[in-house]
């Protein structure tokens, strides 16, 4: 996870600036190893035994995904996030899942509609990371919607 966490073009719009030290991957790993199952439904995202990223809710319901740039535009996060979100849906009584994504992160918000996400509303100044103010788009997938796929 390190190398996806450190990856400064994955990370442009995440929540925290890259990582730098292996020791804040290894606190962010044992932090999802140790999540209560009854808020956190996340999951390491593997191709072909290397692990590439992440796809999955830290704290339900809201949908958290990244993987490794040099894994982008191959269909992976859409696959990643389908079996997710169908995981999700059928382990946890919620009526949707949510997603937080800067308006400026076309990857983030294209696999989002893809999956049938739609656009609930927007906030400006929501994150203030390493010294730099970002809006947030908000996104929601009802059940219903996702029973479709
Ligand atoms: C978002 C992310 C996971 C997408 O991963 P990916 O494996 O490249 O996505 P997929 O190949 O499954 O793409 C699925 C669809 O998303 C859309 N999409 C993906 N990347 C896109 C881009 N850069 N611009 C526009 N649309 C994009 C397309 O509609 C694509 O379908 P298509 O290939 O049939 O056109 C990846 O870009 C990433 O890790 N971004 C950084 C992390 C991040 O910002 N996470 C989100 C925080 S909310």
């Amino acid at each position: 996870m390190h190398a996806v966490l450190s990856d400064p073009i994955a990370m442009r719009y995440w929540s925290t600036p890259p990582h730098t030290d292996i020791e804040q991957t290894r606190q962010w790993v044992q932090a999802m190893v140790d999540a209560d199952p009854a808020v956190c439904d996340d999951f390491i995202v593997e191709l072909d035994g290397e692990v590439i990223g992440k796809a999955g809710c830290w704290r339900l319901p809201e949908i958290g995904f990244i993987l490794r740039s040099d894994h982008w535009r191959r269909g992976f996060a859409f696959e990643a996030l389908r079996a997710a979100i169908a995981h999700i849906f059928a382990h946890h009584a919620i009526e949707a899942i949510t997603a937080d994504a800067d308006p400026r992160n076309n990857g983030s918000l294209g696999v989002l509609r893809k999956l049938g996400f739609t656009e609930t509303h927007r906030a400006p100044r929501t994150w203030l990371v390493g010294g730099e103010w970002c809006d947030s788009v908000y996104l929601r997938l009802a059940r219903s919607a996702a029973d479709r796929f």
